[in-house]
């Protein structure tokens, strides 16, 4: 979470910073802030809320950014970044968290504090530092000294340089002919280049004089290659589209073809590489959070169809959980590819001795860096916060796996009948949004392949819409949950073809008065004759586009859910 970015070069830098701050502003949206240097010191602007073009710092060559999503401190223009140190010398931005700052602050003297943040710290251990030593030695003191997790920029106005240092948190920095860019990932300046490296734990970087030298705890100079990285970004204005939610439903069937012609061609070998460790491995572990948990659950029964012994953990209860080994490949499910608690399950295993492989969609991203093989999903760049297009592409990618261990599946008309799907049942659900707005909560119940569709659609009820929402297997109804349906109750049953099981459910519901809301081949929502596995695809756009035009219908920010961020790096 949260986002940073710097720039020196001879670009105007608050227009650069300002940009890279909304390519960015997944990561965070509390609160914004730039540092730029021109020939007096610094000059700052934090802003609460909405990134603003006219509200940045005045013209300079070298700067800082931040996208805040508030961990330590209320959100505020006080706790957003950069922080500043006594002397006006240092402005810091940062990503992550310091553990022990309170620790550290109480072996710093007598530097006023102004935040309520743990970042602050940073700043006044770097000045007082340097009060006897180079910029270089402080982080270097500093990173010896910190505990947790972070990303840091700093901007030093005396000299017009900036640094940037890393341990947890993601680094990327970015080269051009005309400036060098850090940023919390290649979005931030891929407007700018598509060359760049990626900074490991415990090293930080020098800009300056048009150039920059990488170097590790030590102070050791490191030889790093940049690299071309291809990534084809999206409209940050979704212009046609009131939402970028619903833009990015809307090209699902697209973005699976995508994914299918790579896996025949450029993605063969890694995705033949991975059902080969896959099928060698004695334990096959997948981690994942949230939507990407749910796509790994799907993941799990697909390969357990084609015999494969396979189970889901999620990932921030890995460690209570599992026993991996030498013996056990870890498989990693997530977008993002950054987020924090997949990166600590893949460290915990690697400790164990496990092999790593992973499933994602960001490219280069530090959870495909950490694996010894990775495929990508290949929905291109997702905005809206809730995850829709990447979760589709992450099933189809499953479907192609489980397909590739020899169990056939049919699903060649998948894209074609998404899009029939969206076409008919768009307009029903837009009529119930209407009423579904005012409902406190919602139950969606499915069974086999459909169950982790049900959880999913709660979990863009809960993200999106705010309704309580819960998914779960219909067989699960009578074991207590049956005690809150009541006359008028939403229950959403997930009913492919010939299924007398979950038909049975649904009555359970109905002779409770439960408004019973049917996704089947006919029903309130209706769906083209297909597969099991192809009706996992259509019943959750149908979710998606009822979560969708429910928020909507509220008022609410829909791509930018309220709490929340799309890249979630910390614990
Ligand atoms: C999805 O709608 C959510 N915003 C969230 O649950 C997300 O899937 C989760 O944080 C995992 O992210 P990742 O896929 O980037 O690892």
């Amino acid at each position: 979470m949260c986002g940073i970015i710097g720039y020196k070069g001879t670009e105007n830098a608050p227009e650069v910073i300002f940009n890279g701050l909304k390519r960015l502003e997944y990561r965070g949206y509390d609160s914004w802030g730039m540092a730029t240097a021109n020939g007096s010191g610094l000059d700052i602007v934090k802003q609460e809320g909405e990134l603003e073009p006219s509200k940045t710092t005045e013209e300079s060559n070298i700067g800082i950014g931040h996208n805040r999503w508030a961990t330590h401190g209320k959100v505020s223009k006080t706790n957003a970044h950069p922080h500043v140190s006594c002397d006006n010398r240092f402005a810091v931005v940062h990503n992550g968290i310091i553990e022990n700052w309170k620790e550290l602050k109480e072996e710093l003297n007598g530097h006023e504090y102004v935040s309520g943040t743990d970042s602050e710290v940073i700043v006044h251990f770097i000045e007082e530092k340097t009060g006897t030593e180079t910029v270089e030695e402080a982080i270097r003191d500093f990173l010896n000294s910190a505990k947790g997790s972070f990303a840091v920029g700093l901007l030093d106005s005396k000299e017009k340089n900036l640094f940037a240092f890393k341990r947890g948190s993601p680094l990327a920095l970015g080269v051009d002919g005309e400036g060098i860019f850090f940023g919390s990932d290649i979005y931030a300046f891929s407007g700018y280049t598509n060359e760049s490296l990626f900074l490991e734990d415990n090293e930080y970087v020098v800009i300056e004089n048009g150039g920059f030298v990488l170097k590790d705890v030590s102070g050791k100079r490191i030889q790093r290659k940049t690299r071309k990285f291809e990534w084809k970004e999206e409209e940050i204005d979704q212009k046609e589209f009131d939402h970028h939610m619903i833009k990015e439903i809307k090209s699902i069937p697209r973005t699976i073809q995508k994914l299918r012609t790579s896996l025949h061609s450029e993605q063969r070998e890694s995705l033949k590489e991975l059902k080969n460790l896959i099928q060698e491995h004695e334990k096959v572990i997948f981690t994942a959070s949230g939507t990407s948990y749910h796509a790994s659950l799907l993941g799990v029964f697909l390969l357990q169809k084609a015999g494969v012994e396979a189970q889901t953990l999620i990932a921030s209860e890995f460690e209570n959980y599992e026993r991996a080994d030498e013996n056990t490949l870890v498989v990693a499910v997530s977008q993002s590819g950054e987020t924090k608690d997949v990166l600590d399950a893949i460290e915990h295993s690697k400790g164990k001795g496990a092999t790593i492989a992973s499933i994602v969609n960001v490219p280069h991203s530090s959870i495909e860096r950490k694996s010894t093989v990775s495929v990508r999903v290949k929905a291109g760049q997702e905005i809206c916060v809730a995850a829709t297009k990447t979760f589709a592409n992450q099933v189809a990618l499953f479907l192609e796996l489980a397909r590739e261990t020899g169990i056939d599946l049919k699903t060649s008309e998948l894209a074609e009948k998404i899009s029939e799907t969206i076409e008919k049942n768009e307009g029903k659900a837009k009529k119930l949004a209407k009423e579904l707005k005012d409902k406190k909560d919602i139950y969606i119940i499915g069974r086999g392949p459909a169950y982790p569709v049900a959880r999913e659609i709660a979990l863009k009820l809960k993200e999106i819409a705010y309704i309580h929402a819960e998914g779960m297997m219909g067989g699960e109804l009578k074991h207590g949950t049956l005690a809150l349906i009541e006359e008028g109750t939403p229950v959403i049953s997930l009913i492919p073809e010939n299924s007398s099981e979950i038909e049975s459910n649904v009555k359970e519901v109905e002779a409770r008065g439960a408004n019973s809301i049917r996704i089947a081949s006919s029903g309130d929502f209706e769906v083209p004759e297909c597969t099991p596995e192809e009706f996992t695809f259509l019943a959750t756009v149908i979710g998606f586009l009822l979560t969708y035009y429910t928020a909507k219908e509220k008022g609410l920010p829909v791509d930018k859910p309220r709490n929340l961020a799309k890249s979630v790096t910390v614990r």
